[in-house]
């Protein structure tokens, strides 16, 4: 094997050195400086064997196989989906989110699943053998609790040394490979701990290099920073081929796995799961499951239709208004942002005549979606709208617009489908931003659309007439 020895390199102007520097000084900026390891092969080899002896041959893109025909199907439809349509040999993919938010436990099912046909090799740095195998006990209960075998085609080992969860690949050949986590995961040639920029780069770098080699497809499970990136390099992510993010809230039942990046298919495609007793449970129809708990009638209570990825996705929003009893009125968003909540409460009151100005406002998400955008504005008005009159919306009818700084509402992307999908789930009527140029854009015909120009005319068709 080749021998290889580490240096450190400035990300930020690429200067070397054999030893760490605090600040770089060729560019000087400061903490740039991270561990790389270089491959030392034979003197000369490495300059001839890259210019003469290539291995890459360029050839017409006509007689180029693409990895598409091949992708491996999965009975798991949304994990499938979000992939962009099945897992394509050879990529490599990287799973980040919350600690306990489920990435082990969706990563052993697909990998029960696999394993019925094709061998797997599942790598855990964060859990022993045996707790692995209850997990998987727990996972092949059927609803009786009776538990089905477990394939012998799962093989699981505990090891941090990437070296040597190479060499068991290169013995076993899995055709999934499963790293749990790529944080745990150390080359020993490298000198800084298991879970430093370096490392992590190094880690990925080779196992992306023997997914390529081999055609094996390797999931990593990432662990995420505070702030919600994943932990280590951004360059982690350059590495990867796709990247998906398993959120949700912790005390809640609903796991959303999103795709941030994708080689293979559209980005932002989103999963629906339900964390249950025997593991992730598939969801195919979120907005049912989003409303289902919903109280007809009660005021501070509005639907909206938000577009996850290329799905459109009922949720309900709820306001609650209480006069504030000290200092300032408060803004407690759950599920939107906590500035956007700002500028609705402002618009209400300066555009619409809704006094917040002493009351405190809490919106929250139902079943613990996050909407980032602006298309749900005109459903979180009106729940507020709703609480501070204490008047309920109407209960077959949804919302969907952008609020502007002067209450004027503003059209969102892909109306027909939303409205596709509310009038499926036996929704009536939709209230709307008024379509300035008709554009060709047609709307289903089962449901009544009650087109607005601003927010308080929206707001006087959504509220109950007492
Ligand atoms: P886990 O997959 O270990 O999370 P991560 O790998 O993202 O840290 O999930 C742990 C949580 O999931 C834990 O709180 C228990 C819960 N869980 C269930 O509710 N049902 C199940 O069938 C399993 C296996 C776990
Ligand atoms: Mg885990």
């Amino acid at each position: 094997m080749a021998k290889s020895h580490t240096q450190y390199i400035c990300q930020d102007c690429g200067y070397t050195n054999p030893r760490y520097l605090g600040r770089c000084p060729t560019c000087g900026n400061w903490d740039t400086m991270v561990e790389e390891r270089i491959e030392k092969s034979s003197p000369s080899s490495a300059a001839s064997s890259a210019r003469f002896n290539a291995t890459s041959v360029p050839r017409p893109i006509q007689d180029i196989h693409s990895d598409e025909e091949n992708r491996m199907q999965l009975k798991h439809q949304e994990f499938s989906r979000v992939l962009g349509g099945g897992l394509v040999p050879g990529s490599i993919n990287l799973i980040g989110g919350d600690p306990g938010i489920g990435k082990s436990t969706l990563l052993l099912q697909i990998a029960l699943e696999i394993a019925e046909q094709e061998k797997v090799l599942y790598v855990s740095g964060e859990e022993s053998e045996r707790q692995i195998k209850m997990r998987a006990d727990r996972l092949q209960r059927d609803q009786a609790g009776e538990v089905s075998s477990l394939p012998s085609k799962l093989l699981l080992v505990t090891e941090t040394n990437l070296d040597a969860i190479l060499d068991h690949a290169a013995e076993i050949k899995p055709k999934l490979l499963i790293v749990d986590s790529i944080q745990t995961s150390y080359l020993p040639q490298l000198e800084s701990s298991a879970g430093s920029v370096s490392q992590v780069r190094e880690c990925a770098s080779l196992l992306r290099e023997y997914a390529k080699r081999t055609g094996t497809s390797i999931f990593l499970i990432g662990h995420v920073t505070k702030e919600g990136n994943i932990a280590g390099p951004r360059v982690l992510e350059h590495i990867v081929d796709t990247v998906l993010y398993l959120e949700g809230d912790r005390f809640q039942a609903y796991r959303l796995l999103r795709s941030v990046k994708n080689r293979f298919g559209a980005t932002s495609e989103v999963g629906v799961f339900e964390m249950q007793e025997r593991g992730m449970i598939e969801i195919t129809n979120p907005s049912e499951a989003f409303l289902a708990e919903r109280m007809i009638n009660a005021p501070g209570s509005a639907i909206a239709v938000t577009m996850e990825g290329t799905r459109p996705i009922l949720v309900e929003i709820q306001g609650l208004t209480n006069p504030t009893t000290f200092g300032n009125p408060r803004r407690t968003p759950n599920g939107i942002e906590f500035n956007r909540l700002l500028l609705i409460t402002a618009v209400l009151t300066r555009r619409a005549g809704y006094k917040l100005t002493d009351q405190d406002v809490f919106v929250n998400v139902v079943g613990g979606l996050r909407i980032s955008e602006p298309a749900a504005d005109l459903a979180v008005a009106a729940a507020i709208a709703s609480s501070v009159k204490d008047i309920p919306v109407k209960a077959d009818t949804i919302l969907i617009g952008e609020i502007g700084l002067s209450g004027e509402l503003r059209m969102a992307s892909r109306m027909s489908d939303r409205l596709g999908e509310a009038a499926k789930l036996g929704f009536k009527s939709a209230i709307i931003p008024k379509r300035l140029r008709s554009g060709g854009i047609t709307f289903p015909k089962d449901i009544n659309v009650i087109e607005v120009r601003s927010l308080s005319q929206a707001l006087n068709e959504a509220l109950v007439k007492k």
